[in-house]
């Protein structure tokens, strides 16, 4: 018997995490240095200096962590590749021993009935190749699609689905444009070049990988809803600016082969950055893929800066600089007083992860689509009882999966859903201050202990449905 409450047949139900954040042996096996790790040991980037060197010490332990995997029941599981245990210096033949530890967790996970959904890139840049200029040197993407093709040839009879880039955005822009993430530059024309760059290492790997495989390949954006405070029409513009910013920049030229045209003064379409752009590029950039990964966590509130008076007047909460995590000069981050947050900060907003799922649909594609990430990091601890009752988290998973489920009742072809993460991890720059996992992860000793929101998706994907009420 079916009921509205189930998801449709084969739903991949998954968890994902990312090669720097959890594996650590940061120099095993050949393994040659990243931004991350640059960045990471360079005093004052990341809280309390904390770093990936040891982190989950999945590396070595990624077999018991597959096992929590399979007992969940999960149907796929999505990881990342690091490309500096391909190429260590960012460039010439393979080291054999790091494509031999992705094949060892390939197997593992189909000799557990798991899918494999392989990142090629999160975020993790050979620091030979940031030495030669990074993302914003045009010869990256070609290197890209080098390191692609060795990882293709290596992996392709065990990967069910690629992801070619996870959050172009905030590689280009975290990382070249604000400097709060690796290689840590804050230069807006550095940030353009990088934007255009990594999409064209996302055609590359795209054209590498259609040559030895025939298994799906898409890109996962992080994508959200950008809120005007007022209807004021300077809150408008700025709101609209801050979409182009975070989505349009990404998905116009995915999909309509050209970047935002009122994006022209912050995108390499314009402006200094405009000769980045060579003929070919964009055809390249729009050729057909086969599913677009949306991560998802929060959505934003913006004012234009010259109106935080009124915007606190209207209740928001407005801190100097905006909200503080990508301040800039054309727009302001106002916070609203009356929503629940987690313990990040982000606002709690499930409606807005419905919302985009069908605004892709309805102005960019029918194509299919998968949650790659949504999850949050809560204040949690483990309990007298040894156990830990994440309850914050369960809500949102819950109220998330809700509005999945409503986007696919309004026709949304949504096809997965990898919760972020299964393990608590090193997240960025917030260090380990931050916990995302569905499993508790005691960083000292290793030790896993899955926490009350492991058991609750446990029961949801069994049933292939939302549960009843939580
Ligand atoms: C996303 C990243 C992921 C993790 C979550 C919380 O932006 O892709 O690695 O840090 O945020």
């Amino acid at each position: 018997m079916t009921s509205d409450r189930d998801f449709p047949a084969g739903f991949l139900w998954g968890a994902a995490t990312a090669a720097y954040q959890i594996e650590g042996s940061v120099t095993a096996d050949g393994r040659g240095p990243s931004i991350w790790d640059t960045f990471s040991h360079t005093s004052g980037r990341t809280l309390n200096g904390d770093n990936g060197d040891v982190a989950c010490q999945h590396y070595e332990r990624f077999a018991e962590d597959l096992d929590l995997v399979h007992e969940l029941g999960l149907r796929a599981y999505r990881f990342s590749i690091a490309w500096p245990r391909i190429q260590p210096d960012g460039k010439g033949p393979a080291n054999q021993a790091g494509l031999d530890f992705y094949r060892r967790l390939v197997a593992g996970l189909r000799e557990r009935g798991v899918r494999p959904v392989a990142t090629l890139y999160h975020w993790d840049l050979p620091q030979a190749l940031e030495d030669l200029g990074g993302w914003t040197s045009r010869d990256t993407a070609e290197r890209f699609a080098e390191y692609t093709a060795m990882v293709g040839d290596a992996l392709s009879d065990g990967v069910d689905m690629w992801v070619t880039l996870n959050e172009p955005w905030c590689s280009a822009w975290l990382g070249y444009g604000t400097g709060v993430h690796a290689p840590g530059h804050a230069d807006a024309e550095m940030a353009r070049l990088a934007t255009h760059h990594l999409l064209l290492g996302h055609a590359r790997a795209t054209e590498v990988l259609r040559r030895v495989t025939k298994a799906p390949v898409g890109i996962t954006l992080n994508l959200g809803g950008k809120i005007p405070a007022t209807d004021h029409e300077l809150d408008l513009a700025a709101a609209r600016r801050a979409d182009g910013h975070l989505n349009r920049v990404y998905l116009e030229p995915l999909f309509k082969g050209e970047y935002p045209a009122d994006m022209d003064e912050l995108y390499p379409s314009s402006g200094p950055g405009r000769d980045a752009v060579q003929p070919g590029d964009l055809a390249a950039i729009s050729q057909p893929i086969d599913f677009l990964g949306v991560n998802y966590y929060s959505t934003s509130v913006l004012a234009d800066p010259s109106r935080e008076k009124q915007a606190r007047e209207a209740g928001y909460l407005v801190y100097p600089g905006g909200l503080g995590r990508h301040p800039r000069p054309d727009r302001v981050d106002v916070g609203r007083a009356d929503v629940v947050r987690t313990a990040a900060g982000w606002e709690v907003d499930p409606s807005g992860l419905s919302k985009i799922l069908v605004r892709i649909r309805a102005e960019y594609s029918p194509l299919p689509l998968y949650i790659t990430e949504n999850g949050s990091a809560e204040h949690d601890y483990v309990g007298p009882d040894g156990a830990v009752h994440d309850a914050a988290r369960v809500r949102y998973l819950d109220q998330h999966f809700r509005a999945a489920k409503d986007a696919i009742d309004q026709g949304v072809d949504l096809r997965g859903y990898f919760v972020w993460s299964l393990l608590d991890n090193f997240e960025w720059a917030l260090g380990y201050s931050m916990r995302f996992g569905i499993v508790w992860v005691d960083y000292p000793s290793g030790k896993r202990t899955p926490k009350d929101s492991y058991r609750w998706y446990k029961a949801v994907v069994s049933e292939n449905a939302l549960p009843a009420s939580t």
